[in-house]
């Protein structure tokens, strides 16, 4: 087991990428926060407690500074430290920046870029005072390149896979590595109201030939929150079925 007796939290845990995550990472032994806005979290949770992982669900907007405290403060009451803390919770758009109000462009940026300062910044708190972490980013291979009309998802994710090197500079001489995940085209509910149409020509600029699953996600995620990865930090793993290597 590669995460025995670790403590894990993951943001956006209650679906998706997320959700695959907390049952892989159980899987390997570790205690699993399942953080979400949506409350369908604490079914996951539950399921994972029935199957005999421990397990507990709590409720939290990233964007709230205040919320993201509580999420450390609980989980370290409750399991003793924090190990691993997974950034995952994000959304996404699609509107030419011509067409985007500052309320949308904010909504994106807040949830996405803000919630990984917030859940980044109070993770590494607990982890200097512990003098070990793993930080696991989920940031897009879309914060690598650009995207035709993904405006303020395109920005958000590029800040994600800056912030994450810039962390990895500043904290892993103190014990702390800080890496991220960069997904391609996942089959998740994140993705699901895009036409017909345009899932084909998703999948046809995979050179792979299809979309990714979250539990490929999932299992990028392990390998960087595992001491398989110990000489591994800043870095931004792509997990696009080639679709950046074009
Ligand atoms: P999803 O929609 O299935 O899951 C996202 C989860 O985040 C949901 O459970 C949702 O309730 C939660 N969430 C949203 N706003 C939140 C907030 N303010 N506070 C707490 N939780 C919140 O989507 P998916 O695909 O699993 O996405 C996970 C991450 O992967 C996101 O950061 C997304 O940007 C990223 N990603 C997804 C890709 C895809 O094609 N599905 C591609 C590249 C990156």
């Amino acid at each position: 087991m590669k995460l025995l007796n670790r403590v894990a939290v993951v943001t956006g845990g209650a679906n998706g990428i997320g959700r695959c995550a907390c049952q892989l990472f159980a899987e390997e032994g570790a205690k699993v926060v399942v953080a979400d806005i949506n409350e369908s979290g604490k079914q996951v949770a539950d399921e994972l407690i029935t199957h005999g992982f421990e397990a507990m669900y709590i409720n939290v907007d990233v964007t709230e500074e205040r919320n993201v405290q509580n999420l450390i403060r609980t989980t370290v009451d409750t399991f003793g430290k924090l190990d691993i803390m997974v950034a995952n919770a994000g959304i996404a758009e699609t509107i030419p920046i011509h067409q985007l109000s500052l309320e949308n462009w904010n909504k994106t940026i807040n949830v996405n870029l803000t919630g990984v300062f917030l859940t980044n910044k109070y993770a590494i708190e607990q982890m200097l005072d512990q003098g070990y972490g793993v930080i696991v980013n989920t940031a897009s291979m879309l914060g690598h390149i650009g995207r035709n009309e993904v405006t303020s998802y395109t920005a958000s994710k590029g800040g994600v896979a800056n912030l994450t090197r810039t962390l990895a500079v500043t904290y892993s001489k103190k014990g702390i590595r800080v890496n991220a995940v960069c997904p391609g085209y996942i089959d998740t509910d994140l993705i699901r109201n895009k036409s017909a149409e345009m899932m084909e020509e998703l999948i046809r600029l995979h050179p792979i030939g299809r979309l990714g699953k979250p539990e490929e996600v999932a299992k990028a995620m392990l390998f960087l929150a595992s001491d398989d990865s110990s000489f591994i930090c800043g870095t931004n793993l792509m997990v696009d079925g080639g679709f950046t290597a074009q």
